[in-house]
């Protein structure tokens, strides 16, 4: 079994919340799924960063960020390197792309993402900004340079929404997509059920860290936007961009609308959709009030789902985390396993 390398491009939540799972269950991802991830090099604007050919001990990493937040204490053969650098000469078979990004321009994890799949990196990432952005682009380069590019990460953290559309439902005939893909404003919605006024169950959902540093970018839909865009390119074959997405936040709703639809026996959700109509795939984010029986109704909190309509099977609907340390890190896991599977263990 040879060892899976691996160079981390930030060193952040996600970063820590993937080394964490590797200190405590790599032995366990080695004997039970042949999956030896070795963790390469680091680069973290923070922290500093390191190269190891041998390796560099996840707990190790952990400690030394947790402790003075530098790498200066941890063993390695090069230390310095910027992100690019790391990207194109760590000993590595896969690049973690987890620095940070936005959705209008995807800088710089678009650029770290191109120039590690022109290098013949594999690339896995959690970073909505380059997938969202230019999705039928990278698509190509990985193709083209024989990689793979995993992004589980991106909807849904850790639950398995991309893999369970792009891959186990492939063949299934997928025409509709809705899902609950903000936990945000699905927090906020429930809150204000319960009787909190906007602001307060803004701020509760800023403070439990679910918001993005922007909320605007929850609250006006486009975190949902980026997220729908990603299911219906990697789910549907689409080449949507932003543009394409008819997007309409949460803003406009009150705590009167949500008494009102309650009354009816109904909810105020956020859904984004995707459905194809021929050759045409249509995108939009909008609050809908859904009525309790359906599948989505019941998804309250930060918790989030996506209801898959397929041609054989009906109806699938997955419910799970949206956001978190430990569950974005595990969506890497499912990257890596996804490459270890693709390349029969051998990238
Ligand atoms: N701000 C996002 C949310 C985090 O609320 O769902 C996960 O993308």
């Amino acid at each position: 079994m040879s060892a899976l390398r691996l160079a981390l491009i930030g060193f952040g939540t996600v970063g820590q919340g993937l080394a964490r799972i590797l200190a405590d269950r790599g032995a366990d991802l080695r004997e039970r799924y042949g999956l030896d991830v070795r963790i390469t090099a680091v680069a973290d604007l923070r922290c500093g960063s390191v190269h190891a050919a041998d390796g560099l001990d996840p707990a190790r990493l952990l400690a030394a960020a947790g402790a003075d937040g530098t790498f200066d204490a941890v063993d390695a053969e090069d230390r310095g390197w910027d992100a690019l650098t790391t990207i194109r000469e760590a000993q590595a078979d896969v690049v973690a792309e987890l620095a940070f990004t936005d959705l209008a321009t995807g800088e710089p994890a678009l650029t770290h993402v191109r120039t590690a799949l022109e290098h013949g990196r594999h690339v896995i990432t959690t970073n909505k900004g380059p997938v969202a952005l230019a999705w039928p682009e990278l698509a190509a380069t990985a193709r083209r340079r024989g990689v793979r590019l995993e992004a589980e990460g991106t909807v849904m953290s850790g639950t398995p929404a991309l893999h369970l559309g792009a891959e186990l439902l492939a063949g299934a005939g997928v025409t509709r997509i809705e899902g609950i893909l903000n936990g945000t404003t699905n927090y906020v919605l429930t809150r204000m059920e319960a009787g909190a006024d906007f602001g307060e169950a803004l701020a509760e959902a800023q403070a439990e860290g679910y918001a993005e540093a922007d909320p605007s970018g929850d609250v006006e839909g486009i975190d949902a936007a980026g997220k729908v865009v990603i299911l219906a390119n990697r789910v549907m074959g689409a080449e949507l961009t932003m543009a394409d997405v008819a997007r309409e936040g949460i803003a406009g709703l009150t705590r009167a609308d949500v008494e009102a639809a309650a009354a009816a026996g109904e909810r105020w959700k956020l859904i984004g959709r995707v459905e194809r109509d021929g050759q045409t795939v249509r995108a939009s984010v909008a609050p809908r009030r859904v009525p309790a029986t359906h599948p989505l109704a019941s998804v309250g909190g930060a918790t989030n789902a996506v209801t898959y309509t397929t041609e054989l099977l009906g109806d699938v609907t997955l419910i799970g985390p949206g956001a978190g340390k430990l569950a974005t890190g595990y969506a890497l896991i499912a990257d890596l396993l996804a490459i270890h599977r693709a390349t029969g263990g051998a990238a």
